[in-house]
């Protein structure tokens, strides 16, 4: 028997966690991962925490157990938590940082989530994983399959993710589908697949996954020595906000902390169906059919995680709003050029999001504010070049050099 079960988080019908489901099979909605927090006690978890490196399963306590003896994994998580001086000269803000979880083994927050899945994989002697993916899922899916030794199917929307992202996913052997289609029909299909093929799916709709994710929060926790007053975070499929919203509760849960940050959720103004229902102040979004922009990470107009996500953000106190591709292009400049991290559109989206909210009036300037930079700039080197000064050709020689500084 498993320690913790999965709940559906519309109607609570509890399942064992030996089982496999991606929604309640009652009625249909998401599922969420239950551990039994009340049977640990926090001096001890404290000293276990403190005994272990920075990373994901320094938390082990706070993850579902692993039947087997070890987890597959590559050390992930431990990622900096980078004091942001310069950015935060620029904008006001005397404490703001980054978390650049760009930095894990395959250069995004997907690897938190694959660790704790492909582990729960083997132990569901599952044959076969699959995702659909925008490009980091399928990369982090294809590397930790291979490192399990199991098979691995990814279906990407044909032409429309990111090269480095890409070459991930054929580099370490998986077997790639392009489809015509976007990212939600990529999904959709996966889903159907995942029963007909008997397939085990490690999107984000696998709870499972999004514990692993949910470490983060608590690596911020133990960086600060207390949560941030504000999370800006950029929004996709809803997966990584809800993980970042459980993780934090869930810390405070076991005495661990004593607050939870108000969460900023970050989408792109070509796909943002979560920010659109804040506008109107629904708890139901309206999908996107042909969602679009500069960050292909989350080009996403029909959210699996919808309902997770809206009821965090909105229980954490704080909103989510959309910015335009320019925003997003011109924080990654930023970040890469006063900050020295070179973080992906998508990652850029909670930096934009975060001047948005500032300049608008909507945050306090005093508040204590990390943004999280979810995926690594060399993932998509199209878009930072297109987006970048041009290499000046020159000939090889002093006069050469003098002629393109103007000197
Ligand atoms: N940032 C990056 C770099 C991402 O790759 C993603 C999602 C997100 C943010 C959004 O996270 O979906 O949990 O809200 N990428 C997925 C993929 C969809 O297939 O790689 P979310």
């Amino acid at each position: 028997m498993s320690r913790e079960v999965i709940k559906c988080i519309e109607c609570g019908k509890e399942y064992s966690s030996d089982e496999i489901f991606y929604a309640c099979p009652a009625c249909n909605n998401l599922l969420e991962v239950i551990l039994p927090l009340s049977d640990l006690d926090r001096d001890s978890l404290r000293t276990a925490f403190d005994s272990r490196p920075l990373s994901v399963w320094r938390y082990r306590e706070l993850l579902p157990r692993i039947g087997r003896q070890s987890p597959i994994t590559m050390n992930e998580g431990g990622t900096p938590l980078h004091s942001c001086s310069r950015l935060g000269e620029r904008f006001g803000v005397g404490n703001l940082f980054i978390k650049f979880d760009g930095m894990n083994p395959t250069g995004s927050f997907k690897d938190r989530g694959m660790t704790v899945g492909i582990s729960k994989a083997l132990d569901l002697k599952v044959k076969a994983v699959a995702c659909a993916s925008t490009g980091n899922t399928s990369a982090s899916l294809a590397a930790y399959a291979g490192l399990a030794n199991i098979g691995c199917i990814v279906i990407i929307p044909s032409g429309r993710i990111a090269l480095g992202k890409l070459s991930q996913a054929m580099m370490h052997g998986a077997t790639v589908l392009a489809i015509e289609g976007n990212f939600d029909d990529a999904m959709a299909l996966v889903m159907k697949a995942s029963e007909e093929l008997n397939l085990y799916v490690l999107n984000s709709v696998n709870p499972f996954r999004l514990e692993g994710q949910k470490t983060a929060a608590f690596e911020i926790c133990d960086q600060l020595g207390s949560p941030p007053d504000i999370l800006v975070i950029p929004v996709g499929n809803g997966g990584n906000s809800a993980a970042y919203w459980k993780g934090f509760t869930e810390f405070k849960k076991v005495g661990l902390s004593e607050d939870c940050p108000k969460i900023y959720g970050i989408q792109a103004v070509g796909a943002a169906p979560i920010a659109k229902a804040f506008e109107r102040g629904e708890e139901r979004i309206e999908p996107i059919s042909d969602p679009e922009t500069v960050a292909t990470a989350i080009r996403i107009g029909n959210p699996a995680n919808w309902k997770k996500t809206i009821r965090a953000i909105d229980a954490s106190g704080g909103t989510s709003i959309s910015v335009s591709d320019e925003e997003i292009i011109e924080a990654q400049k930023m970040i890469a050029e006063m900050e020295g991290m070179f973080v992906e559109p998508a990652g850029a989206a909670s930096i934009a999001g975060l001047i948005r909210l500032l300049e608008s009036g909507r945050l306090d300037r005093d508040r204590r504010i990390v943004c999280v930079a979810t995926g690594h700039g060399l993932k998509d080197p199209d878009s930072a070049i297109k987006n970048s000064k041009k290499p000046i050709e020159i000939g090889p020689t002093i006069e050469g050099i003098r002629a393109a500084l103007h000197i």
